[in-house]
């Protein structure tokens, strides 16, 4: 006779309610860790009786599997990984564009396919979490984490993150082919001082309110069945310990039912960065307390909480509160009836399978952000041309793939990353799609960097392993003088220049946001060659360009884009496809301007600083294609609008070329008086629409005024009755967008 719990056809809460009447004190607390795998697994699983496990290689996950039927209730793991853009650290699993770069394709429907695509490989390994996406808005540039986020802006971040999530779910738990969704770094953890990781976040709960939840919100509405806290403190409260947004926000207003996940080591660092708790046991007693339900990879939490409640500070009701909350994931995902334990079969059939290259390819076409162009792009079509292809990250594949991939670091079964042959860099792309006839002559040049041991010690006051330090490594005249003899040699000279992986990342913020190494010195001398000059940046951040790299004939802004990068970047430049990307991020001229997110608050003296313009680089939503699309006659159909109506707009869009464009049409609000100081102009709806070469198509366009709200004095979300401004145009600049008032009554 099964025992209720293992009886699928009780209904869960009596399953929970039995399993959890029959654990021991250590069974429970065991539940709520979420282990390293990468440590001894049979101790995680027989020893410290884990709920959960993350970075399992692909050998230890079946280990795990088998372990688990050695313990005395048989209470399935729950596994979880980080596949941020793809089940990355999976040994030949598609690695699609990274975040950012996905960002720059604003389209949901794509990135909500990405994320499908995504959970169907990674539940085929015994993967049933992944800690994506990352709804931090990313206002300093500087700060390691940026190309992990959907950009800068609140409203996009939130559609975005929404297709994700829903890409992930699937059709619910029981779809096998889903995996759980997690909206992290909850909340405010990207608000960092001088872009340094996980500082003191200086945030007040209403600014909180205003850019910094909305996406979470949004995500939890959409059913995302976990949220990650992130590292950082708030008003001297470790979001650990911060019970006014884990229980007040996140659970009662918003009405959360799903399971809270620190995120690495929080528990500890309560003890040993912060020094908020004296030992293990107040830091287990104030984490439960908050509200937290798995304990990623704090070990000592097994003893700690024990010890928390033998003191008195922590009563086995909150153990049970939150047990009972991982129990029922773990009912509701079915995991006592089918584990979801690895399938090689299945592996085989969808791991990096055709259908999911081809979506590579598609988002990664998409990913790609035409900055500047006087003409020289798409190459002409000629019979014989010369391309010098020159550059670091021309044929470079784990920057291509960015962080969280492969070797990026995080893991250490991928020691080589992933097959070569799976990936496309832009000297690939280029070899296989150049025009007969045509020459290619290519040459890296310079090196961004070499890593040296951290001068700190090996090892942080926690055992992680210190990254080893990006010293940049200085151009050598030679080369340089090389290559310049190269570029002059040619009809065109492509630079791709950008960052590393060790420029990313955790632990991993810049101080400036200058091309390391010898770049500078390359595009410097490429500029004085008269060559016309194609700049392609691949990098995870935007960066402070030099003025030769300013000057160039065009510049292409890819990010870190996958797999297919290469080719898509190829097929860009010789025009095979238009580009359609739009920044998703505001791009500085210095780092000195930080933050250059566009959407500031009003109210600051003058518009510059006494010795550069605050007017960024590049802007939120900017973007070319091969043809120019002009705005006109926008008109509203009704100026006049109740609460509860909806503003309902046209415009033209004209192309006034030879090529069809995809345009995003961006769409923002400006509350012209507010109660409290607001942002100038906020995005609150976009289209993308097909404009044919040569014709004109009428657009519509609406944002119910439910949505036109602000954050008042009081911390309250709000719609303020009083005179607006409807901004419609290809991007965020003022000079670009059409105005056409309207009141809400
Ligand atoms: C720490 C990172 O902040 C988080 O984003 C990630 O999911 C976890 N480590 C697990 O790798």
């Amino acid at each position: 006779m099964p025992l209720p719990y293992q009886d699928s056809s009780l209904p869960v809460r009596e399953r929970v309610e039995d399993l959890l009447g029959r654990m021991t004190l250590p069974e429970k607390v065991g539940q709520m860790l979420q282990l390293d795998a990468r440590q001894d697994i049979g101790e995680i699983v027989l020893e410290k009786l884990a709920g959960s496990i993350l970075h399992t290689s692909p050998a230890k996950l079946v280990e795990a599997a088998e372990l688990v039927s050695r313990t005395r209730l048989r209470i399935p793991l729950i596994t979880a990984e980080d596949c941020i853009h793809g089940h990355a650290f999976w040994p030949g699993a598609t690695v699609f564009p990274t975040q950012l770069a996905m960002a720059a394709s604003w389209d949901s429907t794509l990135v909500e396919r990405v994320a499908r695509a995504t959970a169907v490989e990674a539940a085929a390994t015994g993967v049933h979490w992944t800690f994506s996406p990352v709804l931090c808005i990313a206002r300093d540039l500087r700060w390691g984490r940026v190309d992990e986020t959907f950009g800068e802006d609140p409203y996009l971040i939130s559609e975005l993150g929404a297709a994700m999530i829903r890409g992930y779910q699937g059709d619910g738990l029981t779809d096998p082919t889903a995996i759980l969704a997690t909206a992290k770094h909850f909340a405010g953890y990207s608000e960092t001082q001088g872009g340094r990781d996980a500082s003191e976040a200086d945030i007040s709960r209403r600014k909180l309110r205003s850019w910094f939840l909305p996406p979470f919100e949004r995500a939890a509405a959409e059913g995302c069945r976990v949220f990650m806290l992130g590292y950082q403190s708030m008003d001297g409260v470790p979001i650990t310990a911060n019970k006014w947004l884990l229980n007040d926000v996140l659970k009662e207003e918003w009405g959360f039912t799903g399971t809270l996940v620190t995120d690495w080591d929080n528990v500890g660092r309560m003890v040993w960065e912060q020094k908020v708790c004296a030992d293990y046991a107040e830091a287990a007693a104030v984490a439960v307390k908050a509200g937290n339900d798995l304990i990623m990879t704090t070990p000592a939490f097994f003893e700690g909480a024990q010890e928390a409640i033998r003191r008195g500070i922590l009563g086995e009701d909150d153990i049970d509160a939150a047990v009972r909350r991982i129990l029922r994931l773990k009912f509701e995902l079915g995991l006592f009836e089918n584990p979801r334990t690895p399938d090689a079969a299945r592996q085989a059939e969808v791991i990096g399978n055709p259908a999911h290259v081809a979506l590579n390819l598609e988002i990664a076409r998409r990913s790609l952000v035409l900055l500047r162009n006087d003409g020289v792009l798409p190459l002409a079509a000629a019979p014989s041309k010369r391309i010098a292809l020159l550059g670091p990250n021309a044929d470079d594949v784990s920057t291509q793939l960015g962080d969280w991939a492969g070797d990026s670091g995080q893991v250490d079964w991928l020691p080589d990353g992933h097959p070569r042959e799976l990936t496309t860099t832009v000297l690939d792309g280029l070899r296989e799609l150049l025009p007969d006839g045509w020459q290619l002559d290519f040459d890296p040049a310079v090196e961004i960097e070499k890593l040296v041991p951290d001068p700190e010690g090996e090892t942080f006051p926690d055992g992680q392993p210190r990254p080893p330090i990006s010293v940049g490594v200085p151009a050598d005249p030679a080369r340089i003088a090389a290559a310049a003899a190269t570029a002059a040699a040619a009809d065109y000279a492509i630079v791709v220049v950008g960052d590393t992986v060790n420029l990313n990342g955790e632990h991993k913020s810049t101080a400036t946001l200058e091309l390391q190494g010898g770049q500078i010195a390359l595009l410097d001398a490429v500029a004085t060659t008269g060559t016309p000059m194609i700049v392609v940046l691949i990098d995870g951040k935007p960066h402070a360009l030099p003025e030769s790299a300013l000057g160039a004939a065009a510049i292409v802004q890819a990010f870190n884009p996958g797999m297919r990068g290469g080719q898509a970047i190829a097929e860009l430049l010789l025009g095979l496809i238009e580009p359609t990307g739009r920044m998703p991020i505001s791009a500085a001229r210095h780092a000195g301007q930080q933050p250059v997110f566009y959407n500031q608050t009003r109210g600051q003296h003058g518009s510059r600083y006494a010795d550069l313009t605050q007017d960024p680089l590049f802007a939120f939503g900017e973007g070319l294609s091969y043809t120019t699309i002009t705005y006109d006659g926008l008109s509203i159909e009704e100026p006049d609008v109740a609460a509860d109506g909806v503003v309902r707009a046209t415009v033209r869009l004209s192309n006034t070329g030879t090529r069809p464009a995809l345009e995003t049409v961006q769409v923002y609000v400006s509350d012209l008086v507010t109660s409290v100081t607001w942002a100038s102009r906020e995005l609150k709806a976009y289209r993308q629409v097909t404009v044919p070469a040569g014709e004109s198509v009428t657009v519509a366009v609406e944002v119910a005024a439910a949505d036109i709200t602000l954050v008042d004095a009081d911390g309250k979300r709000v719609v303020e009755a009083g005179d607006f401004e409807l901004l419609v145009g290809p991007n965020s600049r003022p000079s670009a967008l059409l105005a056409a008032k309207f009141r809400i009554s």
